[in-house]
């Protein structure tokens, strides 16, 4: 073999073998290792004149330092935390450059800063107090978990919202008009944890509802949107889940009642994501995003389980995933469809969808349902107890080449190709001509699947392939690339250079 040749194998054989990007897969918290990594989201939109928060999320050893280059007009980086703030007067979009330094390197990355009408401009990304907490909610849960964040790394890696769901309230609205906070619960009031979450770069979420009462029974917004929209930005609120227990249920009225709340929020001097959760019953796909929503939910409660003929209540990962797979025409960058948060780790630990330590996932049934959430777009908010979780459930929600799919800037959620009786095959495209393409074995048995140019369009023999989950480069499409599945398994591909 001439010498030329041998390199050229070489080079080739061992690009195959590198891992392509960090990946945490031995289970130690790599985040705060090596150089660093910049991570998305890569564009933020905020509201002209109205308060910008952003951490910049990014993996290595501390410690780092951060600048940027040609922030807009009002808004500066604090070096040594990562947090931009400010405000920005005009609208525009502002391309700036950020590093990230530390002892072993350097890391350079464009990001835009969209001033304008549009928020959410990548799925949200956050942590909600439902799924696992129920009722049980406090200010010092709340508190922890963002401590949980910043320290686990969590923060590095884009969650950036901390959602205070139902039960924080107390029954009846107060005599002066206002709902009244549980001081059992929150004796600080919210502002004080909104404080809290600011100082670290994270934002609060909080929840309500368009009737009297919530779905636990608590004070609603109904008829006061304005006093709670304003009281919110006046905690400093960043996001509102807004639920329709109670509420009539026509389409024509949710839409008013939606509208209501959506003018509300925008008429406070504060970017607050609208979170719109009428459970898909009348279509919000259709009309969420004009009455100001950032999301929606399409479907109803998530319950602790893969699928609901095997045990209820709630639905499980692959009902939900059926009915929000033809929805992907209506989900783009400030509104997107939302198949409810994430049930990763909870493991049948849940005070409120269906635990009573029944239920709960396979590890490879979480990672599969992290996988679907990222190739639909979803935003994505877990649920589980963070500050004690496994290193499985840590690894599937802290890997990197996952989340980059969900936060492609193209903003775009995946269609299925394929719905086979035991698998379906997704394709996601993606910025910069990629493609991510996710094989999802339905089933309990061994699968094989064979993705080519031929059942994929758009695929050709000259696509280069990278395993998203095993961080490995994988060589040209060729002759097609044949997919050994585990049980329940999920494996997501990116094809790039068609
Ligand atoms: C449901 C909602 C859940 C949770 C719950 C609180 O309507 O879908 O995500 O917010 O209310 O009571």
């Amino acid at each position: 073999m001439k010498k030329t040749t041998f390199y050229f194998v070489m080079f080739v054989l061992l690009g195959m073998l590198m891992p392509f990007n960090l990946i945490y897969a031995d289970g130690s918290n790599k985040i705060f290792e090596g150089a660093p990594c910049i991570n998305p989201p890569y564009i933020i939109g905020n509201y002209p004149e109205t308060t910008f928060l952003f951490y910049i999320p990014t993996s290595g050893e501390r410690p780092m330092a951060w600048e940027a280059d040609n922030l807009p007009k009002g808004l500066s980086l604090n070096s040594e935390t990562g947090i931009i703030s400010g405000k920005v007067t005009d609208a525009g979009e502002y391309t700036v450059t950020l590093t990230a330094t530390n002892r072993l390197g350097k890391d350079k990355q464009q990001i835009i800063i969209r001033i304008g009408e549009e928020l959410a401009l990548t799925p949200p990304m956050g942590w909600n107090s439902w799924n696992t907490f129920g009722r049980h909610l406090t200010e010092s849960l709340i508190m922890e978990i963002a401590d949980a964040m910043v320290k686990n790394g969590m923060r590095d890696l884009g969650y950036a919202y901390i959602n205070i769901d139902d039960f924080w309230q107390l029954k009846e609205r107060g005599a002066d008009g206002h709902i009244q906070i549980n001081k059992e619960k929150f004796p600080n009031g919210i502002k004080y944890v909104a404080d809290y979450l600011h100082e670290r770069g994270l934002k609060l979420g909080i929840y309500s509802d368009a009737a009297e009462y919530t779905c636990g029974g608590v004070c609603g917004s109904i008829g006061y949107e304005d006093v709670d929209a304003k009281d919110f930005a006046d905690w400093g609120v960043d996001l509102l889940k807004y639920d329709y227990c109670g509420a009539p249920f026509g389409q024509q009225e949710a839409i008013e009642r939606y509208t209501k709340m959506g003018k509300a929020l925008r008429a406070t001097n504060r970017s607050i994501i609208y979170s719109v959760c009428e459970w898909g019953q009348r279509e919000p796909w259709k009309w969420a995003k004009q009455v100001g929503g950032h999301y929606w939910r399409t479907t109803g409660d998530i319950g602790d389980h893969w699928s609901n003929k095997v045990i209820g209540p709630g639905l499980g990962v692959m009902e939900i995933t059926d009915m929000n797979a033809s929805l992907s025409e209506y989900a783009g960058p400030g509104g997107w469809n939302d198949p409810d948060m994430l049930i990763v780790g909870i493991s049948g630990t849940s005070m409120s969808i269906g635990g009573n330590n029944k239920g709960g996932c396979s590890d490879e049934q979480y990672r599969s349902h992290m996988s679907l959430w990222c190739m639909m777009a979803s935003p994505l908010l877990c649920g589980n107890d963070i500050r004690t979780m496994s290193r499985e459930t840590f690894e599937t929600l802290t890997n990197r080449n996952i989340i980059a799919i969900n936060q492609d800037v193209l903003g775009k959620q995946a269609t299925r190709s394929i719905r086979a009786d035991y698998f379906d095959i997704w394709v996601k495209p993606l910025s910069n001509n990629e493609m991510a393409i996710a094989c999802l074995n339905r089933s309990d048995k061994l699968l094989d699947v064979l993705i080519d140019s031929k059942t994929i369009p758009g695929l050709t023999a000259n696509a280069e392939i990278k395993d998203v989950w095993a961080g490995r480069n994988l060589g040209k499409l060729s002759d097609g690339l044949n997919v050994k599945l585990e049980p329940y398994q999920c494996k997501v591909y990116i094809f790039s250079g068609k």
